[in-house]
């Protein structure tokens, strides 16, 4: 699907826990990939785009799933009901939805989102591990009913299990993780000591969106030396920001 510029009017903005659900109705045939994000901004504060996985989809609307830390989700969070959202979208390679089951899907802090759909989408037996520091932090948890099973673990025990997430996943299955960096290798040593495939969407700070400025790169785990130095990093934005666990240094 093309990324394209939109304005989508805003239906709903609720807190979920520590984080806020913003819904928004979408005009026209909107596919994204799961996996994929947009870049979201108030109207006439371009300045302030800032890349957002999709959470929940249905027909006719949108919603997007964040963490107010700074200036621009602080705005995101602070539209009203028919106000409008600029998007810029889909963009980016989401996750692959033809590998074996069991699948397991790992979401910790806000990394929940691109969870949503994945979960909707995979075939056979799908788990979902939503770790977090306690209770506010996996409310979405509670958004996922009908789609898979969920196991929720926080690291105070107001929730679920008491520990981190990655501490209680089981050892088979193909894994698909968001979340911290910190998570995201934690996720990636467990699948290469079971011998399982792993999936992570990454974060990064991003300037364009759109593999314009360079300003997203992460290395490499298997460098092309002909490229010479673009052959050593790739764009989270664009070849992102999902990749194979084996091909990217963390
Ligand atoms: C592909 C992608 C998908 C994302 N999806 C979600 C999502 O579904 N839900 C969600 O809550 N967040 C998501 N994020 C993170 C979100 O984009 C940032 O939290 C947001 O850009 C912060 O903007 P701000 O203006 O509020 O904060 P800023 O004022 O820009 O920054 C506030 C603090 O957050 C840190 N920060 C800013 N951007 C990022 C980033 N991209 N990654 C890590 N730290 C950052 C800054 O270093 C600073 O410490 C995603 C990021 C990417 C790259
Ligand atoms: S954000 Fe500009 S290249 Fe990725």
């Amino acid at each position: 699907v093309r990324p394209r510029l939109a304005r989508w009017r805003v239906l709903k903005v609720e807190a979920v826990g520590a984080m806020v659900e913003l819904t928004a109705a979408v005009p026209g045939e909107e596919e994204p990939w799961p996996g994929q994000f947009y870049d979201l901004a108030c109207p006439g504060d371009w300045r302030l785009r800032r890349p957002m996985s999709y959470f929940r989809r249905a027909p006719g609307t949108m919603s997007f799933l964040f963490r107010v830390v700074g200036e621009g989700t602080r705005r995101l969070a602070g539209l009203t009901p028919g106000e409008d959202l600029e998007v810029l979208g889909p963009l980016g390679r989401g996750f692959p939805l033809t590998a074996q089951g069991p699948h397991v899907l790992v979401g910790g802090g806000s990394g929940v989102p691109p969870l949503w759909d994945l979960a909707r989408r995979l075939e056979g037996q799908v788990t979902v591990w939503i770790g977090g520091r306690g209770a506010a932090d996996v409310a979405a948890a509670d958004l996922f009913p009908g789609l898979a099973e969920v196991q929720v673990v926080t690291e105070d025990g107001s929730r679920g299990l008491k520990g981190l997430v990655t501490e209680a996943l089981p050892r088979e299955g193909t894994f698909y993780a968001c979340g911290p960096v910190g998570m995201l290798r934690a996720v990636a040593t467990h699948a290469q000591r079971s011998g399982q495939k792993a999936y992570l969407a990454l974060e990064a700070i991003m300037g364009c969106g759109f593999g314009a400025c360079l300003g997203c790169t992460v290395p490499l785990a298997h460098p092309d030396p002909r490229q010479g130095a673009y052959g050593r990093y790739a764009r989270v934005c664009l070849e992102g920001p999902v990749f194979p666990a084996e091909e990217v240094v963390l």
